[in-house]
């Protein structure tokens, strides 16, 4: 089978460049939209196949969306809607879009929904939002094995408490929305947290929202909303996509790479903060001013990686949720460090858009790393670099991304199929890539 061709670097990479919009914003700032009363303007719009997916869902169920370039027109179709019912709604490859628009659909007393999407999403848990749904009062179907095609029922919603057996931000948002339309306040918990866009972005819409921390449990209560305000929003750069370019200039000698305009929310950073530990010479980080305060609106920067010598180490379960996107990169590097790497606590890896522990294992063995799975992580002996060969990303984004970085780090380059994956969250990752060489 042909693929995407990613030949060594022959010289250092350097530049300075934007790329992708954030997806996690994306998707929440036209969720957003639509639940609001009034229009909202987003611009720097992510066009990437998971956030295109998520404006056609929200036309078939009858909002109003206008798209020219990366500029999206909403027009608010209130908290109730009304909400065209009975559709089959095709939710691609998005697990977010999945559970949040679930939340809002729950709410939507006497409506009914079928939600299915491609190969991946048939295999994604959906019990840990259908569990805290159903006990606000909304009903589901699912598939014996707990995942989509589904059907949502929605009903008139009860408050609840409900302590999430997961730090997921996905679950979080989809119960915090349904309590914008439940008769009382509802609150979720989760240990650590998970990434608070939600929180911040329903703050700036007038939803009231209290956040309290006891320990690392977190727990986010919502009162119920007469109306969600509509606001106009510049999506800043996805640090999820930032980090595969950056990842390249730290492991290419001599380079020094920076991304502007990165959201810099310490609850995506987390990648970052591993890799300095890991001994990588990282600028930027500590720009972020709504650090501390997890309902002020998300301020971007820019970051500077140069290459660095790197050294192994180990990552525990709490450094998870905040790079929980980025974390087989840690895996990538390892295999360049010296000494040995320990990932924990990485389970939830497992449910992503693949089982991203078996897949990274799969990837960086091909290519000739010494890497093992273990039931929640992964162990690395470094080597101090990757030999090369041939990859396929089966079907997914992050990993058609890590092996073409691998490739341009590698010795003899690598082969990637299935590369085109990578739309799904960042289109024009491989021109970036190369405008770096
Ligand atoms: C996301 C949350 C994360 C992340 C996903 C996007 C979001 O999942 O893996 O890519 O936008 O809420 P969980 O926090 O649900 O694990």
């Amino acid at each position: 089978m042909s693929g995407q061709r990613f030949e060594p670097a022959q010289g250092p990479l350097s530049g300075r460049i934007e790329t992708a919009a954030d997806k996690s914003i994306s998707h929440r700032a036209a969720i957003f939209a639509a639940l609001a009363t009034g229009t909202s303007t987003i611009d720097n719009y992510l066009l990437g196949e998971d956030t295109l997916s998520t404006l056609r869902v929200l036309a078939q169920l009858g909002v109003p969306v206008q798209r020219e370039g990366s500029r999206v027109v909403i027009e608010g179709l209130g908290l109730r809607g009304p909400i065209e019912s009975d559709a089959i709604l095709d939710v691609g490859n998005s697990g977010t879009l999945l559970r949040l628009v679930s939340g809002w659909l729950a709410g939507q007393d006497g409506g009914s929904w079928v939600l299915d999407g491609d190969q991946s999403i048939r295999s994604r848990p959906m019990a840990r939002v259908s569990d805290p749904l159903e006990e606000m009062g909304a009903s589901f179907e699912l598939q014996a094995g707990g995942t989509p095609p589904l059907t949502v029922r929605g009903a008139s919603l009860e408050a609840i408490s409900y302590e999430s057996p997961v730090a997921s931000a996905q679950v979080k948002s989809a119960v915090l929305i349904a309590g914008l339309l439940a008769s009382g306040p509802v609150s979720v918990s989760e240990r650590p947290a998970s990434r608070d866009h939600t929180e911040r972005m329903l703050a700036e819409q007038g939803a009231a929202l209290t956040v309290t921390n006891d320990g690392d449990r977190r727990t986010v209560t919502v009162q119920p909303s007469d109306g969600l305000r509509a606001v106009d929003r510049l999506i800043p750069g996805d640090p999820s996509s930032a980090a595969f370019p950056l990842v390249a200039a730290l492991l290419v000698p001599g380079s020094e790479v920076t991304v502007d305009n990165i959201n810099l929310n310490p609850a995506r950073t987390g990648l970052f903060r591993i890799l300095e530990r890991m001994g990588a010479q990282i600028t930027g980080l500590n720009s972020d001013s709504g650090e501390g305060d997890s309902l002020a609106a998300e301020v971007p920067g820019a970051i500077t990686v140069k290459a660095s010598a790197l050294r192994g180490v180990e990552v525990e379960a709490s450094e998870i949720p905040a790079a929980v996107d980025e974390i087989t990169l840690v895996a990538l590097a390892a295999c360049f460090a010296t000494g040995q790497t320990i990932v924990r606590g990485a389970g939830e890896l497992r449910v992503k858009e693949t089982d991203r522990i078996a897949g990274v294992v799969e990837l960086l063995s091909a290519l000739g790393g010494a890497i093992e799975a273990t039931d929640d992580g992964f162990v690395v002996d470094g080597s101090g670099g990757l030999r090369g060969g041939t990859v396929d990303s089966h079907g997914d984004h992050r990993l058609a991304m890590l092996a073409a970085v691998a490739g341009v780090a590698s010795e003899t380059g690598v082969t990637v199929t299935n590369f085109e994956a990578a739309d799904v969250s960042y289109p024009d990752f491989a021109s970036d890539l190369a405008s770096l060489a």
